[in-house]
């Protein structure tokens, strides 16, 4: 299969272009950092892509299509992986720059790659789209109010284009992921937070599979969904004595 993969330099899309290479598939992978991107193309040979890019810059989306289409067609599947996580609430105050940040990549990113690349996907009556939501859209977060809303808004985007694109050979699927052990997870590392080898495997599955989400890890993601009813302070209190 051809995939292309964002947020390929770093944590889970770095070792999802790695799994995806090994199970001889081929991978755009995107991302910011140039030289990241390089040392993985040199550790994953001519199957693997690189491409230099900003998720949220439009016109960097546009010249990557084009380019997709000159070396052998867009790829059939996007997992959407390019995401941020900047503290935003301090004790002085809320930052609103940082905050928006949040917003601007894992949100605004995703949807300038689905504005760009579901027309083929529609021609053709056929596509993947995988993006990486977070359990954070179902609890808030004491450090990043815009990364839990961004990962919110998110989930509520990929259920609107799924409602109004049913029937047209497209799949809009989410990843509810709960902590994973990449530069961006700093709590404790523990059998409840896998590394991002583990959690690419599943994804690699999930990829093929016609479900539309998808939690992961099951421990972490299910304690999450079983205790919806307790509130957010005393589950925030006794989730930061777990893992942090
Ligand atoms: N780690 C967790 O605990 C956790 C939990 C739930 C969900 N997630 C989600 O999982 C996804 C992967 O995160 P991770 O944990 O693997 O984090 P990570 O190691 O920090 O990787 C983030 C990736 O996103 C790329 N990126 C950031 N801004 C970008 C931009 N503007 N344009 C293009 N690429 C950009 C980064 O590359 P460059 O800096 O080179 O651009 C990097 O490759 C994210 O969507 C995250 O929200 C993570």
């Amino acid at each position: 299969m051809d995939i292309c993969v964002t947020g390929a330099s770093s944590g889970l899309g770095r070792a999802l272009c790695v799994r995806l290479i090994r199970t001889g598939h081929r991978v755009w992978g995107v991302a910011r950092r140039e030289e990241e991107l390089q040392s993985l193309a040199r550790e994953l040979g001519d199957r693997f892509r690189a491409c230099a890019l900003d998720v949220t810059d439009a016109a960097a989306l546009r010249r990557l299509r084009e380019r997709m289409e000159r070396e052998g067609g867009v790829p059939g599947f996007f997992v959407l992986c390019a995401g941020v996580q900047r503290d935003d609430m301090s004790d002085g105050g809320f930052d609103a720059a940082a905050a928006e940040e949040n917003v601007r990549v894992n949100l605004q990113g995703v949807m300038g790659c689905i504005q760009e690349f579901l027309p083929v996907f529609l021609e053709r009556r056929s596509g993947t789209f995988v993006c990486i939501g977070s359990t954070a859209a179902l609890r808030p977060s004491r450090r990043s109010a815009g990364y839990a809303a961004s990962k919110a808004a998110l989930h509520m985007l990929l259920r609107s284009l799924r409602l109004r694109y049913a029937g047209r050979g497209v799949r809009f699927a989410t990843v509810i992921a709960g902590p994973l052990a990449t530069p961006m997870w700093e709590g404790r590392r523990s059998w409840l937070v896998p590394a991002p080898e583990a959690a690419a495997r599943r994804v690699e599955r999930f990829l093929s599979s016609r479900r539309t989400v998808l939690y992961y890890p099951f421990a972490s993601t299910l304690l999450l969904r079983l205790t919806r009813g307790i509130p957010d302070a005393f589950f925030s209190a006794a989730a930061s004595a777990f893992l942090q």
